[in-house]
Parts: structure tokens; sequence; C-alpha cells
């Protein structure tokens, strides 16, 4: 069993679009019983709410499930009982690292690292940007490439 977790900052845009979307991926691969997914946010605005309706809205015209997600922060232990800690970008990675502190934890990486053909390395926040469909093909594209990597290790 591989568990992955997605972090950005509110957990109501970015991290649940890129779980709903490797969850689907991981279903089609028939892995549901092998890799589990989550999502976090560094922030503690939205815990509770369901994924912001820009989110909902690009997800329901890909026809990709995000029932029953709701959002939460992350919390200390997400870093150890996790093997993926899979960040939206670098501001996300910094809140990562020092809650890390010296302590061992999962792997920590940036999403985009996995598309080395992108000429960013940050997901862009959909919720300043309002580009949704941007986000949308960033993290589809990257979380084929994740899969691929995380199934060597299985
Ligand atoms: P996310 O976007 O990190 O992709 O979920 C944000 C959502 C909410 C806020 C910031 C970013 N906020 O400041 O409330």
């Amino acid at each position: 069993m591989k568990r992955v977790l997605f972090v950005c900052l509110g957990n109501i845009c970015r991290s649940p679009m890129a779980e709903a979307i490797f969850r689907k991926k991981v279903a089609e691969q028939g892995l549901s019983d092998t890799i589990t997914i989550d999502s976090a946010g560094t922030g503690n605005w939205h815990v509770g709410k369901p994924p912001h309706e820009g989110t909902r809205s690009i997800l329901d015209d890909y026809q990709v499930s995000y029932s029953g997600m709701k959002a939460r922060q992350v919390i200390q232990e997400d870093l150890q009982s996790f093997d993926y800690i899979i960040a939206m970008d670098a501001e996300n990675i910094g809140v990562l690292r020092s809650m890390a502190g010296h302590q061992k934890t999962g792997e920590i990486a940036r999403l985009l690292d996995f598309l080395p053909e992108s000429d960013i390395a940050d997901v862009p926040d959909p919720y300043y940007t309002g580009n949704f469909e941007e986000v949308y093909e960033l993290v589809n594209a990257s979380c084929d490439n994740l899969l691929d990597y995380i199934k060597k290790s299985l």
C-alpha cells in the first residue's frame, strides 16, 4: 500500500483537483486497493468546505468525481504517514519542510517536477487567476507521470 497526499494553500482549488484526478487514474488502472489518496491545505481558512466551485465545475466537465471531499489542514503526522507528499508550489514546500524540521518524512516533491516539459515550476493558484482550465491541464498531465513514477515502487 502506498499513500499519496496532495498539498496546496487552501485545499479548495488545486490539491482537491489533483486528488480527484489522480484517484480517477488510479481507479482506471485497477490500483484503488494499492494506492490511497488524500489532500490537505497548509492554511485552515476553508476547513470542512467542499472544493471551490471553479474546481467542481471543471471536474464536472471532465467527469471526474469529487464526491464527499472536504478541506482539511495538513497535520504533523501526515508527513510520516504518507509515502508521497506532493505540493503545488514552492511556498507549500517551504511550509512542509519547516513543519518537518529534522524528522524523517515521506518523499516531499512539487507536482510540476513530474512535468519536465513545463516551463513553470509552480501550479498557478486559480483562486487568484480564475483559470481552472490551465490548472486542470497541468495537473492532468503531471499526474500521469506521477502515477508511472509511483508504480515503479509498488
Ligand atoms: P488553493 O487556493 O491553495 O489552490 O486551494 C486557495 C484557496 C484559498 C485561499 C488561497 C488559495 N485563501 O487565501 O483563502
